[in-house]
């Protein structure tokens, strides 16, 4: 186990269902198996990250399986990349969310190899649901911002429409490790955003660089979704452009019987530098 304590950095060690680490800070292994890393001390709101609705209405979408060929692009790179021996690894997905692709991945990757895969996430709601669903992955609340695991300690971490801190990876990550990660292309759900916006505008198409690591491969992803409403209306829930949208705008979404949209990824693996 890599966990380390956020308090005093010091790594942790499961005794009977408590996270303890040598200067007594203890940290309770919920029922569902996760550990919430994330003191009190340290949040900057009462319920931060994601909130249910959103959890909920990405995890309908998900589960539709709407996004299945990023997911299985991605994990293509990663089988691809990561050595098929007995070598102990480990990997990290930040903002892991409901737990989709972590979930998938520790199942699919473990089949080849001795991995560990860890899911992390702000949202403890999230994380509760990953970790209800995904017993092949381990599930803990934390900010990607003070990652609680110790130096050089993950093979390779994935970065799924998340926030993160280039030090904190470069911290994490061991030397020759690799980051996977996935950011809106140009036309990323632009006719979502058409029912916002007047005029939507593109993503920004610069090439986004992390400290520490440098670009090994960039590969976009794009295709079209034909949505009945009740998903057109999860797929909105699941992005920031929620918040501008009226109680109308979302009726007639939801009414509207196929909506077409664009999805456009990069997928981008950096190494350490
Ligand atoms: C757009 S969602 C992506 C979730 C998941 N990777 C997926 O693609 O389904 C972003 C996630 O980042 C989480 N998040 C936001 N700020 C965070 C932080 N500082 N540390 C960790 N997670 C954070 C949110 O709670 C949310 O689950
Ligand atoms: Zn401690």
């Amino acid at each position: 186990m890599q966990y380390q304590c956020p308090l005093c950095h010091q790594p942790l060690q499961l005794d009977n269902q408590i996270w303890l680490c040598s200067n007594h800070h203890q940290f309770d292994r919920a029922k569902e198996g996760y550990v919430n890393l994330m003191p009190v001390q340290h949040k900057k709101s009462k319920n931060p990250g994601d909130n249910q609705m959103m959890m909920q209405a990405r995890r309908q979408f998900l589960d539709a399986g709407y996004y299945q060929p990023l997911r299985d692009a991605i994990f293509s790179l990663l089988d691809n990349l990561l050595p098929d021996d007995s070598t102990s690894q480990t990997l990290l997905d930040i903002g892991c969310g409901e737990g989709y692709y972590t979930g998938f991945f520790a199942e699919k990757l473990k089949l080849r190899r001795n991995i560990t895969v860890y899911g992390l996430d702000i949202a403890k709601g999230a994380i509760r649901s990953a970790a209800k669903r995904y017993a092949s992955a381990e599930f803990c609340v934390a900010s990607s911002h003070l990652l609680p695991f110790s130096n050089q300690s993950m093979d390779a971490v994935l970065r799924i429409y998340a926030p993160c801190k280039a030090q904190e990876l470069s911290r994490v990550v061991k030397s020759d490790g690799l980051i996977v990660a996935v950011t809106p292309a140009p036309n990323h759900l632009i006719q979502l955003k058409g029912l916002i916006y007047q005029v939507p505008q593109p993503h920004d198409d610069s090439e986004e660089h992390i400290d520490g690591f440098y670009l090994v491969e960039s590969q976009r992803l794009s295709y079209g979704l034909n949505l009945p409403g009740e998903q057109a209306v999860n797929l909105l829930q699941m992005t920031p452009f929620a918040w501008k949208a009226s109680e109308q705008l979302i009726a007639e979404l939801s009414d509207n019987t196929d909506f077409y949209c664009e999805t456009d990824f990069y997928i981008r693996l950096y190494r350490k530098n």
